[in-house]
């Protein structure tokens, strides 16, 4: 199949329950070193639909890498030394509002971010001329359009705010509440610096969440993992058909 090579190298970050891509044809494997040190994985070169794109698996392959344990610095280096050109980030996260039920997949538009102690800026040195990016509209609006329009069969929300909270652990029922008083739709705990580093590097960012279950007291139930895997596995089949999308109405 010819790659062709209209449309900007896109990559994708894969998060929990997406480690690989299906229908992938994987090109080459590339390690990579950066000056942030070692990203999650290896980062893997191959074509969807006669696209090229880079796919990195954010807590590694197998999955072993806790959020607040990843490098983001040297993840979004490490796909702009391979020239990506836009980031579609996955995220598993949690439904806070009425409409982010369990499987669905969002397109969000806004963060909040309450994580912690992440390196989370290229302007960390001493040395380095201290920037500050704008970052009022922290997803690329026209990735996000795209990725809506490939959703629209598919039951995508295509709003939402993020908030990001510092994890392994998930929330109180408490901070659930008090995350919805600030504006918050969805809970994750990765989304963040990952969005704001690929800004200082001028990618184009989005992210297309998938929720795994409802927050912390938004039901009676205790959240287990195997709710969260079950459907994780429901909504990651309905990101692989938005990427086939993505990259077919991308080709021309
Ligand atoms: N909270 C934070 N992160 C998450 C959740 C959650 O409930 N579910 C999946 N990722």
């Amino acid at each position: 199949m010819r790659v062709s090579n209209n449309m900007k190298t896109t990559a994708i970050i894969g998060g929990s329950g997406l480690s690989e891509l299906a229908g992938l044809n994987v090109l080459e494997t590339q390690s990579i070193d950066t000056p942030y040190g070692k990203p999650s994985a290896d980062l893997i070169v191959g074509e969807l639909a006669g696209q090229r794109l880079i796919f990195l698996a954010r807590h590694g392959n197998p999955h072993q890498i806790a959020p607040h344990n990843i490098n983001y610095r040297a993840n979004i280096w490490a796909l702009k030394s391979l020239g990506a050109e836009q980031i579609i980030a996955v995220a598993a996260v949690g439904g806070i509002t009425p409409e982010m039920t369990p499987a669905r997949l969002v397109i969000p538009e806004q963060i909040i971010d309450y994580s912690y102690g992440r390196e989370q800026t290229y302007f960390a040195e001493a040395s380095a001329a201290v920037e500050h990016i704008d970052f009022s509209f922290p997803y690329d609006e026209a990735l996000r359009l795209a990725l809506i329009k490939c959703g629209a069969n598919l039951n995508v929300y295509s709003s939402g705010t993020y908030g990001c909270t510092q994890g392994p652990r998930l929330e109180t029922a408490a901070e659930i509440t008090r995350l919805e008083r600030d504006g918050c739709d969805l809970v994750g705990m990765t989304g963040m610096p990952e969005a704001a580093l690929a800004r200082e590097l001028k990618i184009p960012y989005a992210c297309c969440a998938v929720i795994a279950n409802w927050a912390a007291g938004k039901t009676q139930a205790e959240i287990s993992m195997a709710e969260i895997m079950h459907n994780l596995e429901q909504g990651m089949s309905d990101v692989q058909r938005l990427l086939q999308c993505f990259f077919i109405l991308n080709k021309a």
